[in-house]
């Protein structure tokens, strides 16, 4: 059911009517996981999430019980083997990760889970009966810095990976093992994903992370809701196996500092985070491995960009609810607050070296592996 022809003459994909499925999904209780076990139970589906058994996981899980939970270290071998054994999916997202800034603190680890565990689940899934489908979360860190003063073209799949930290390097490494697997596989590379859900994503060294990187650095970012929508799509799309580029609509194409500024207005702290310093136009390798990309293959296939940027700081607006007002006069002193924790205080020069900044914080392990 691809290619339907729309009244005004244009082709506006859906995705194809499916029967329910087992679908496996891995690091189920993350940002992204979350949603993605609610799509598919809102669908229908047959939901097995694994994650790590931490406190916060089992809380999460609560939460959905319509989802099958299994507890599991995925970069344990023989864990693995008895999970797809025992659940035998027809599909596999495999969302498990340990993403920036903690990739950078834990390389070590970050490898076991990155690569180790995507290589543990590949080898179980090929040695099964019936191997599954394996629907990979990638991300645009595999394309490597993207300097908006030189490469002014969008990102497409066919893009050259040029990944150069230990996150981009991982996530390459983890879309060969997929690749040379022999499975029926689906590679989504992930823009920078959203939420309107309150402090979903906030932690002091993510918000530190995140003022060191160019304020006008291009990223396309993504509704969570809608990346839950293309993973679950992905899974009966009849397409042969392809990588997929998972950002919103042109809305979401934005600078670095546009996203800090509208999230933090719409939660009522306007102004509340400090400008952050411009990207260096003449040093390549000093920008941030994020960039606006062509999504029009992956809407025609996979037909799941539904929230505007607009429509998601409405919605983070109202999550926010009564809060705004209370944080409102709070401002100024967040703004002051934030500056005196900036990465670029007493840090010279005056353009953003966010791998300089990596390294001084995390080793100087953690930029590359
Ligand atoms: N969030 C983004 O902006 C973004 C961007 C690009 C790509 N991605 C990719 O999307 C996927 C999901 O990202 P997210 O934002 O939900 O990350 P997240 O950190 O919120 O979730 C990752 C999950 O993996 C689980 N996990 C970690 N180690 C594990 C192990 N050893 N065994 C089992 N589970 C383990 C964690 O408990 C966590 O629930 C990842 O593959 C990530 O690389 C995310």
């Amino acid at each position: 059911m691809y290619g339907v022809v729309a009244v005004d003459g244009s082709t506006e994909s859906e995705p194809a009517m499916t029967t329910a499925q087992t679908v496996l999904v891995t690091g189920a209780f993350g940002l992204v996981g979350s949603s993605v076990v609610d799509e598919l139970v809102s669908r229908g589906h047959n939901v097995v999430a694994t994650d790590l058994g931490s406190p916060a996981n089992r809380k999460a899980a609560l939460k959905r019980p319509g989802a099958q939970t299994w507890w599991a270290d995925l970069t344990d071998f023989a864990d693995v083997e008895k999970l797809l054994t025992s659940v035998a999916p027809q599909s596999i997202i495999h969302l498990a990760a340990v993403i920036p800034p903690l990739c950078y603190a834990r390389p070590d680890l970050a490898h076991r889970v990155n690569v180790g565990a995507t290589e543990n689940l590949v080898r179980a899934a090929s040695a099964m009966p019936v191997p599954p489908r394996f629907v990979q979360a990638s991300s645009v860190a595999v394309y490597g810095p993207r300097n908006p003063h030189r490469e002014t073209e969008l990102l497409t799949a066919q893009t050259p990976r040029r990944p150069a930290d230990v996150y981009g390097t991982q996530k390459a490494a983890a879309e060969d093992i997929v690749r040379s697997s022999g499975l029926d596989w689906v590679i989504l590379r992930l823009g920078g994903v959203l939420t309107a859900e309150l402090g979903a994503t906030i932690n002091p060294d993510a918000v530190f992370f995140e003022a060191s990187l160019p304020a006008d650095g291009r990223i396309q970012t993504v509704d969570v809701r809608d990346v839950a929508t293309a993973f679950v799509n992905a899974c009966s799309i009849e397409e042969e196996p392809a990588v997929y580029l998972i950002g919103g609509d042109d809305s979401h194409r934005l600078r670095q500092s546009d996203i800090a500024s509208a999230t933090s207005a719409a939660i009522g702290l306007s102004g509340g985070f400090p400008a952050g310093r411009p990207g260096d136009p003449g040093n390549d390798p000093s920008w941030f491995a994020t960039d606006w990309m062509d999504t029009e293959s992956s809407q025609r296939v996979l037909a799941f960009q539904r929230h505007s940027f607009a429509d998601l700081m409405a919605d983070t607006r109202q999550a926010a609810g009564w809060r705004r007002h209370v944080v409102r006069p709070t401002s100024r002193l967040a703004r002051a607050i934030l500056a005196r924790r900036s990465p670029y205080r007493g840090y010279p020069g005056s353009y953003a070296d966010p791998w300089g900044v990596v390294a001084a914080k995390w080793g100087p392990a953690a930029s590359s592996e």
